[in-house]
């Protein structure tokens, strides 16, 4: 009887340590999230090739950050008027990166810089650069978002950020990208909350580590338009710019380089025959790339409103309309300065080209 009793005894603690186990993991909030987390990384480290490669649940969540070539429709060809740039990033970035055995030296002076930094006004294709990076370089890409670092579901900040460059380097060649740093990064300042004081501070010593390391090729890639906020050489705190030798100038677009992304813009586009660029790019002076899209945009719906217009019922139903024999009238230089019920041309450029712009030019004047 004692003996039956306590074999029930012995079930019956089984059974209670796993009910225990059970519903403390079902009380886990990050129970789903980790789920999720696991299985992104398999599919990235799939796509990537690799099997058996050991993470850790930190480095999982990181791991989702990755985006791939074919993930991305933006190339280097659709940039326009920022060649030099672009071949700059080529010979400073890509071939240190992937090409490393002809980059090789004792002292450690040639090779991978180890931060880039592309700042300059809104708008003039600074995410696009790093989209296009993130396609033609062959490197593992990590599109850190700085909002993964503080979900307050995953917390533990700090080993966050270290499994971002234990990963980048599991997975190197790696570019670690963040857009909008100066939100990251910015100095630091005595009202930052302790955490994101610790997580910064984590960063730029783990981003430090980096630079004292010839074989590691892991970038760290920046982008902003207040580039003062991360300091600067003669003002403010130099640590970050430190860590970024590489610093690319991304001003407004000149006459040369505004026609340049007019016609890859316009290239599709069916155009008048004397369509007249030289006053499209006169009359554009102070745009940014994004404002010339937007311009180009609302252009290119002139024809198709005013195909669509005498296409239509009084009661604004569309009817007649064959979609193989559309026979939509080319662009013309005057669609560019149809005001609508928006903002016409000159509202645009004066917004968004005003002094706000000038001044922040003037700050980056001031960076380096
Ligand atoms: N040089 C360019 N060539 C072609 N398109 C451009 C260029 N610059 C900007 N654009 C267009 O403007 C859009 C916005 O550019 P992007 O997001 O790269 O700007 P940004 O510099 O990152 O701005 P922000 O500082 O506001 O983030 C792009 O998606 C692209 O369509
Ligand atoms: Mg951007």
């Amino acid at each position: 009887m004692s003996r039956m009793a306590t074999v029930l005894f012995a079930i019956s603690q089984v059974a209670l340590y796993f009910a225990v186990k059970f519903i403390l993991g079902s009380l886990d909030p990050m129970k789903d999230k980790k789920k999720e987390a696991k299985a992104k990384s398999n599919e990235v480290l799939g796509k990537l090739g690799i099997k058996d490669m050991k993470l850790n649940e930190y480095e999982e969540i990181i791991l989702s950050e990755v985006i791939f070539a074919n993930e991305i429709s933006v190339n280097f060809k659709q940039i326009g008027g920022l060649d030099p740039i672009i071949q700059s990033l080529r010979e400073s970035v890509i071939y240190p990166l992937c090409y490393p055995q002809l980059f090789k030296s004792q002292s450690g002076l040639l090779g991978v810089p180890k931060g880039v930094l592309l700042y300059g006004p809104p708008g003039v294709g600074k995410t696009m650069l790093a989209k296009a990076l993130a396609r033609e370089s062959g490197a593992t890409f990590i599109n850190l978002h700085v909002s993964t670092l503080t979900d307050k579901w995953f917390g533990e900040s700090n080993k966050l950020v270290s499994a971002v460059f234990s990963v980048a380097k599991k997975l190197q060649p790696c570019i670690i990208f963040i857009d909008e740093i100066d939100a990251f990064l910015r100095e630091r300042r005595s009202s930052d909350h302790e955490v994101t004081g610790m997580m910064k501070a984590e960063f730029m010593s783990l981003w430090d580590g980096l630079t004292t390391d010839d074989n590691t090729r892991v970038i760290v890639l920046g982008a902003t338009n207040r580039p003062n906020d991360i300091g600067s050489r003669f003002i403010k705190d130099y640590a970050i710019l430190r860590r970024m030798p590489k610093r690319f100038a991304i001003r407004l677009p000149n006459e040369e380089q505004r026609r340049n992304i007019l016609e890859i813009m316009l290239s599709d586009q069916n155009l008048e025959p004397d369509f007249d660029y030289d006053q499209l790019v006169a009359r554009t002076n102070s745009y940014s790339g994004s404002d010339l899209k937007e311009a180009c945009r609302n252009a290119a719906m002139i024809p198709i409103r005013e195909y669509m217009r005498s296409h239509s019922t009084p009661e604004g139903e569309l009817t007649d309309i064959d979609p193989k024999n559309m026979n939509i009238r080319p662009l013309r230089f005057s669609d560019f300065f149809v005001p609508d019920c928006t903002t016409n041309l000159n509202d645009t450029a004066s917004n968004s080209a005003g002094s706000s712009k000038d001044n922040e030019i003037l700050e980056q004047e001031r960076l380096d």
